[in-house]
């Protein structure tokens, strides 16, 4: 496919599930806007219609709870093809949401779209708006997921993360309970095969977790400390630093200097907090469980996607020789899960398939790094998936197949994104 035609398929793919003022997922079986599909999605509008780049991101800052954090999905219409919806939450919202947060990248795309805007004047005008907004939603994690000050977030519920059924979950879950969890049916695998999605195991203890945090009202002072499963994730905390930077960058670019300086603050805490998240045998960052106080030993992708915040240099290059090692047992770059590991599944969501937005903040940040070489061989790896399987939900690593939800938004804005700003590969 000649790379002009792969933009025109992927722009289509982004107008059709255009909603007007949001996106949603993909059609069928994500239909409300999930917040970090919006941040990112918003870099591939901001390519060809940079008005309704800022309209998404604006969009889902709009719902933002009084407390400052930015809900994980907003459900702006009813449909019943989602579970669980607004009536299992139950967050009393004037539109309805989720009682909990996703990975904050808004921040980092927000930076990065004003930073290349054509229309200036927007652009200004759109930052000033959305700064103060977002940096309240950065400081909301660092008081509500790190109430002792460790300079580390914890997540609450798996969901959080972006990375629903990740193996880095499996130990800490087995402290949530399923006892007392409501009845239900899953919509998910009438949309996606069962196969490839989480288990029903898993989702008895998402519910659970939803039902817990529900009981205590939604009230952030309480859900920390009352919830068996705080796992600190590498990858989320170090898209949480790479927007504090970001956002201090822009701010202070900006002249709103206290936000500046809050701003790199926290993400220079968060820096240097991540060491202790560093495993040197695997060459990589591992979560830690904050109930144990323990390393847990799973050697997914969250710790490689770190190399998105600004780490040492000898840690970045650490992780690019990582990944040369996981291009060993497998076909296509990132796997989600090592594939030599046991608990791989090359086709089950986030325990092994390859995931273009994860790809793409990978390569961003080994690029800052100057790891050109890697870089470019993600970058061909993400291309060479969409050729061969369209602009799916996710990909095994090992043949390619293309898995999970077709007609992508998130995937089709990374190769906007990809093809518009690589000119190497293109
Ligand atoms: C799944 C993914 C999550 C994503 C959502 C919508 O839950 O794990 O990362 O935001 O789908 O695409």
């Amino acid at each position: 496919m000649q790379k002009h035609e792969m933009i025109d398929h992927a722009r289509q793919i982004m107008r059709d599930n255009d909603r007007g003022t949001y996106t949603v997922p993909t059609q069928g079986l994500y239909p409300f806007q999930w917040n970090w599909d919006s941040a990112l999605s918003a870099l591939g509008f901001s390519q060809f219609d940079e008005a309704r780049a800022w309209t998404e991101i604006d969009t889902l800052l709009a719902h933002q709870w009084d407390d400052g954090m930015v809900p994980h999905i907003i459900f702006h219409k009813p449909d019943d093809g989602y579970f669980p919806g607004p009536e299992i939450w139950g967050t009393n919202r004037p539109v309805p949401t989720t009682g909990i947060t996703q990975p904050p990248v808004a921040g980092f795309a927000v930076a990065r779209i004003h930073d290349r805007a054509r229309d200036k004047a927007l652009a200004d005008r759109q930052a000033r708006a959305m700064i103060p907004k977002i940096h309240a939603w950065h400081q909301w994690f660092y008081r509500a997921r790190d109430p002792k000050g460790s300079g580390l977030v914890a997540l609450l519920h798996p969901w959080e993360s972006g990375r629903d059924n990740s193996v880095d979950w499996d130990d800490a879950f087995t402290r949530v309970p399923t006892e007392g969890v409501i009845p239900f049916t899953r919509r998910d695998t009438t949309h996606a095969n069962p196969a490839h999605r989480p288990t029903d195991e898993q989702y008895k203890r998402y519910i659970w977790l939803v039902q817990k945090f529900r009981s205590l009202n939604w009230d952030n002072s309480k859900l920390h400390d009352a919830s068996p499963f705080q796992v600190i994730d590498p990858g989320f905390n170090a898209i949480l630093i790479r927007s504090c930077r970001d956002l201090a960058d822009l701010a202070a670019r900006l002249g709103m200097d206290q936000i500046a300086q809050e701003s790199r603050d926290m993400a220079d805490r968060g820096i240097a907090a991540m060491e202790t998240l560093w495993n040197e045998d695997l060459g990589q960052y591992l979560c830690l469980d904050r109930i144990t106080g323990k390393q847990i030993q799973s050697a997914s992708i969250g710790g490689i996607l770190a190399v998105f915040a600004p780490i040492p240099q000898d840690r970045a290059a650490a992780i690019g020789r990582r990944i040369a090692t996981l291009a060993e047992s497998c076909e296509y770059l990132v796997p989600s899960h090592d594939p030599t590991a046991p608990e791989f599944e090359g086709l089950r969501y986030w325990r092994g398939p390859v995931w273009l937005i994860v790809n793409f903040m990978i390569a961003n940040g080994l690029e800052a790094a100057g790891e050109m070489q890697m870089v470019n061989r993600i970058m061909a790896d993400c291309l060479r998936l969409i050729e061969e399987g369209g602009f799916a939900e996710y990909y095994d690593p090992i043949t390619g197949e293309a898995c999970g939800g077709g007609r992508f938004t998130w995937t089709a804005a990374m190769v906007i994104e990809i093809l518009s700003s690589h000119e190497l590969i293109a």
